[in-house]
């Protein structure tokens, strides 16, 4: 059995990208692994969130992973700063980190540039922080994305390092949990490129029916094709695309065909869709609402969670602190 960990971003509500390219692969891999599944709220300090608004962005997030089907009974599920375990092998792992290789790091040079008003230790240091949430439970999966390629190259980097310099054979080094093929981009309503938080072209899972009709009605088509067995111009591939994850494959046939035989109405394809995505979401926007309003199931999960990631990460720590040299007298 792998032991997978995967850190979630306190920042944003999920949308429908989120649950069908990333969520979705989670209840997979929490009925077959070992999985700590945590929200990153160390890491969200990086870009400096003020106190009134942490707490409740933590609780959205956890509370719309639970609602898409999270489940913690199979996976550990709990907040990154209830484990202060972390902190410690972060410290331990950060002398060993090189500011060089900090500086280097993609996402740190594209945070400067996007925020040269913000350039703390936080940023830099920031993939050894997500090293040591990834190591502290000896994991060897992490499912990740395009963008999280490089910092888990680091992590596999800290660990090799951290067992030559102290010669033991103590951190296994991840392996990324690509879903290479299967894994499904969904586009925006807007035409170009994927969806996104901060595109403004997502559909939300806390979106009511009648948002996301609006939002869809209002998504870029084009002229309609010309000719029969004509392709779909991109923005009309990007509905073809969305409406194969959310509709029967026989309502795809239909629409497909019309396209093909130039006797498609985008509105009629449009209202369809928005009743289809309705369908897969509004489940879990009631969840999200019924478990927000139920402080004592979500204190319970992060309670219980936390005493397990505790477990798992206090071990670990107690053993580098041993290996490292640090003697009880
Ligand atoms: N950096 C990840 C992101 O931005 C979040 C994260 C933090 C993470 N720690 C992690 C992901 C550990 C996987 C494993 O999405």
């Amino acid at each position: 059995m792998d032991t997978v960990v995967s850190g979630i971003r306190s920042t944003g509500n999920l949308h429908l990208g989120n649950y069908f390219g990333a969520v979705k692969n989670f209840l997979k891999m929490q009925k077959e692994n070992n999985c700590f599944f945590f929200i990153a709220d160390y890491h969200a300090l990086t870009t400096h969130p003020h106190p009134d608004d942490l707490h409740g962005n933590i609780k959205q997030v956890l509370a719309e992973y639970l609602a898409c089907g999270i489940d913690p009974e199979s996976a550990t599920v709990f907040i990154q700063s209830d484990v202060p375990e972390v902190s410690e092998l972060y410290l331990l792992l950060n002398m060993n980190a090189y500011v060089g290789e900090l500086e280097r790091t993609a996402s740190f040079k594209e945070k400067i540039r996007k925020h040269p008003d913000n350039i703390n230790a936080g940023l830099l240091t920031y993939p050894v922080l997500m090293a040591a949430d990834i190591i502290i439970h000896k994991a060897n999966k992490v499912p990740v994305g395009k963008d999280q390629e490089q910092h888990l190259e680091m992590t596999r980097r800290f660990a090799r390092r951290f067992n030559t310099i102290y010669d033991v054979d103590y951190f296994p080094e991840p392996d990324a949990y690509n879903f290479g093929n299967e894994l499904i981009k969904i586009p925006g309503l807007d035409g170009t490129g994927k969806m996104g938080k901060s595109e403004g072209n997502g559909i939300f899972l806390a979106d009511p029916p009648e948002i996301i009709r609006k939002k869809v009605m209002s998504a870029v088509t084009d002229a309609g094709p010309s000719q029969p067995g004509q392709e779909p111009s991109e923005p009309v591939k990007n509905l073809f695309t969305i409406m194969s994850v959310v509709s029967d494959p026989s309502t795809v046939k239909y629409f497909t065909d019309k396209h093909s035989s130039c006797e498609i109405r985008y509105g009629d394809l449009k209202k369809q869709l928005a009743e289809d995505i309705i369908k897969v979401t509004d489940p879990i926007r009631n969840r999200i609402k019924d478990i927000l309003a139920d402080n004592q199931y979500l204190a319970r999960v992060v309670r219980e969670g936390g005493e397990k990631a505790r477990a798992s990460a206090s071990k670990t720590v107690r053993e580098v602190r041993e290996i490292i040299g640090y003697r009880p007298f």
